[in-house]
């Protein structure tokens, strides 16, 4: 499913919105909501409404549990860590409890990092089966997500629920979950804005299936649901809709 909006401020309200109703599905069904959490600029404004009300009330905060879909191996404190952009934007300011948010530990290790997550997502994941209840992505202009990038063996991986993988453009270590985890979501949540996002929004929604080169490709859950949410500058190139 698509949905478009007119600007971003509105697509970060419906995924606020959409964030908030998940959360109380999982927990009424299920006593618990486990949500990955992106990195990237895209959904600071999400996390930032998450913080306020009516967001903040209408999640079940205690019964949230935090993963993240990636990290970059840095410290925590380090201006890229995607942990520290969620616990400065929202984390900090919501009762969630500290011992239900689990960021990626890679900045020494990024190898046992990345080992420790998988074993950490078993953990909890595991028992009835493996279904986060909601992954939010990005969309990188490269067609990467999370941190799948093109040509990376994290594509194809079928074993391991997360991976260390080198980024040699920004010679960065990082984490990612991968496409066995990922796609057995409930809901997967890509949140794409900026006409700088066109092209390539254009490419992995509408051009021939080449997950290896556009791996935001390999996301299709099995049997959860897949939600575009996308503003009028990244839709702009996209066929209209019907
Ligand atoms: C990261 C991300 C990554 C991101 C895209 C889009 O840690 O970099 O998780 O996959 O979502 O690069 O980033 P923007 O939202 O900044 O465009």
């Amino acid at each position: 499913m698509i949905l478009r909006f007119s600007d971003p401020e509105s697509l970060s309200r419906a995924a606020a919105d959409m964030f908030a109703q998940a959360a109380q599905t999982a927990v009424q069904e299920r006593g618990r909501f486990n949500v990955a959490l992106s990195g990237g600029g895209t959904p600071v404004r999400t996390y930032q409404l998450l913080a306020q009300a009516p967001w903040c009330d209408r999640t079940p905060w205690p019964h949230v549990h935090v993963f993240w879909g990636d990290e970059r191996c840095v410290e925590i404190d380090d201006q890229r860590s995607n942990a520290g952009m969620a616990y400065r934007t929202l984390l900090r300011h919501v009762p969630v409890d500290p011992a239900h948010v689990h960021p990626i530990r890679c900045a020494a290790d990024p190898e046992a990092g990345a080992a420790q997550y998988d074993e950490l997502l078993r953990t909890h994941l595991s028992s009835p089966a493996p279904h986060l209840d909601l992954v939010i992505l990005g969309l990188g202009r490269n067609g990467h997500t999370a941190s799948l990038f093109p040509g990376s063996p994290a594509i194809d991986e079928k074993g391991r629920w997360a991976a260390d993988v080198y980024v040699a453009e920004q010679a960065m270590h990082r984490v990612t979950l991968t496409p066995p985890l990922l796609n057995a979501a409930r809901t997967v949540l890509f949140l794409v804005s900026g006409n700088e996002k066109a092209h390539v929004l254009k490419s992995v929604l509408e051009g021939p299936f080449m997950p290896r080169r556009l791996p935001a490709q390999a996301i299709h859950p099995h049997s959860g649901r897949l939600i575009w949410l996308v503003d009028a500058p990244a839709a702009a190139r996209l066929a209209p809709s019907p």
